[in-house]
């Protein structure tokens, strides 16, 4: 199959470029060969490669900063996604775009999941980005599959584990706060990398939820990570609502692969599972990533 992957820098890009180049052709230009917000490079990259499938791993992915550069995220989020969309109905190739469990409100009762077709209601300018990129791919792309996630960690970039980790070996008190009051399913990105490979070798279509299986708050991940390290740091409960500055975060974020399930397409895997593998293979890599951005 030939692939184009686009935002292949990123934390699940990098992911979907290692996993998939096994028994692919992966193309994957960088935001500065191919920016997604050019139609005529869209299309340009289109003509030029034929890819089988269209990966967009791409996205203005900094919640807080949406709320203030509304005009960067709509480009990055919505009109990009519209012209790959455009470009996959023109070329007649297949579209993955990735979506997110904040087109959702988080209103539910937990535990209580979200389904595909729940209602959406972001919350957020990057919720709302990140809805109207559905509604571009499913209105242009006669043939897609979105998918949505939600609390992605993974080796190739910055994630809320080393944001925990970096917080904690840099302090010099014996405590650090993480919010209570916000839950999801923590997910590996390369988890999810597996889950589109395994979806390419079908014809499915449509949108799928994709997150580990299970739910926690982010002190209860950040307890698992610290306890897998043995990191002796406190931690101590805060809530959403005492970061009065950022953007407004959904409290329930946990989402049921329902329709994976259904089509007996789920790979994905209980998060504490997942998590314990990842922090196996790359604990001491992080530990020392941490400390060292102490200096
Ligand atoms: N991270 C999460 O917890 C999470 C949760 C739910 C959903 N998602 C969704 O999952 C997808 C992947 O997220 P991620 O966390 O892997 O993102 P990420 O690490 O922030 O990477 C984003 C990628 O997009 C590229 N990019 C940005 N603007 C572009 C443009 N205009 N044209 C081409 N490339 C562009 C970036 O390139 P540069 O590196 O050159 O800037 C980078 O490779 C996104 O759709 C995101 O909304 C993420």
């Amino acid at each position: 199959m030939k692939i184009l992957l686009l935002g292949s820098s990123g934390l699940l890009g990098s992911d979907c470029k290692e996993v998939l180049s096994k028994d692919n052709q992966v193309i994957a230009p960088s935001k500065d060969e191919l920016d997604i917000i050019s139609w005529d490079g869209v299309i340009n990259e289109l003509h030029n490669i034929s890819p089988d499938v269209i990966i967009n791993c791409a996205a203005f992915t900094d919640v807080d900063a949406c709320e203030t550069e509304p005009f960067a995220v709509r480009k990055t989020n919505v009109e990009g996604p519209r012209n790959l969309a455009q470009g996959s109905a023109r070329f007649k190739c297949r579209l993955v775009h990735i979506s997110s469990d904040y087109v959702f409100r988080g209103q539910k009762g937990i535990p209580q999941p979200y389904f595909e077709d729940d209602p959406t209601d972001p919350i957020s300018a990057y919720g709302a980005s990140k809805l109207d990129s559905e509604i571009a791919v499913r209105e242009n792309s006669p043939n897609y599959i979105i998918l949505r996630t939600g609390w992605l960690y993974g080796i190739h970039r910055n994630d809320f584990i080393n944001s925990v980790l970096v917080n904690a070996l840099k302090r010099k008190s014996k405590s650090i706060k993480v919010v209570d009051d916000q839950v999801g399913s923590p997910t590996w990105s390369y988890r999810v990398a597996l889950q589109i490979k395994e979806l390419l070798n079908t014809d499915v279509k449509g949108t799928f939820h994709t997150t580990s299986e299970g739910f926690c708050s982010r002190l209860e991940c950040a307890q698992f990570i610290f306890d897998k390290l043995k990191v002796k740091t406190i931690l101590e409960s805060c809530c959403l609502s005492d970061f009065q500055n950022g953007a407004k975060r959904p409290r329930n974020c946990i989402l049921e692969n329902r329709l994976l399930k259904t089509l007996g397409l789920n790979i994905m895997k209980d998060w504490k599972e997942d998590l314990n593998e990842y922090l196996e293979k790359y604990g001491k890599e992080l530990l020392k990533q941490a400390k060292s951005a102490r200096k």
